[in-house]
């Protein structure tokens, strides 16, 4: 396949280490949360609003079965929940899954900006964001081939993953 798929927590810069790997390996850039907005026809804050989670998870896993079957040379950033939603092994037939973990500070701090938690309906109160967290992380390091800190730059990160 040779996909590099990025998974961790909301905040994590999945999407912006994700356009820049790509640029750095050759290879094209999706993000599962616009496939899924343009697919539905809705964006993910509509999808939450008028139909339920478990429908946006099933939007998920029928996306990362459409994805190992269809898609090679991609840099894949996933949506924070999609690695928990579906099993380690259907994750990694995608291809090389690369954890970006960082603390629950530096999470809490790049999502402090509130037009960053507008668009994600599940980052509403730090609290529950909090507990959300806690109950991933370990599902996350579970799930990856690769587990990078992700709480430097841009830059470091990059440089990191290699
Ligand atoms: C979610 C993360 C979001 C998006 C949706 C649910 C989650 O993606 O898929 O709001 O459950 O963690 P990002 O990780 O890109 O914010």
């Amino acid at each position: 396949m040779n996909n590099l798929v990025l998974i961790g927590f909301m905040g994590s810069g999945k999407g912006t280490i994700g356009r820049l790997l790509a640029r750095k390996t050759g290879r094209f850039f999706l993000d599962t949360d616009a496939l899924i907005e343009s697919f539905a026809n809705r964006s993910i804050v509509e999808i939450f609003r008028t139909e339920t989670e478990e429908a946006f998870r099933r939007y998920e896993r029928d996306l990362a079965a459409w994805l190992a079957r269809s898609v090679s040379a991609a840099v894949i950033a996933t949506g924070g929940g999609m690695a928990t939603a579906i099993s380690r092994d259907d994750l990694r037939s995608i291809g090389e899954t690369i954890y970006l973990q960082c603390d629950f500070a530096t999470i809490a701090r790049r999502l402090a900006n509130e037009a960053e938690r507008e668009k994600r309906p599940l980052a509403a109160s730090i609290e529950t964001l909090r507990d959300r967290f806690l109950e991933r992380e370990a599902i996350y390091r579970a799930r990856a081939d690769r587990i990078i800190d992700a709480n430097q730059s841009v830059e470091a990160v990059l440089e990191a993953i290699g």
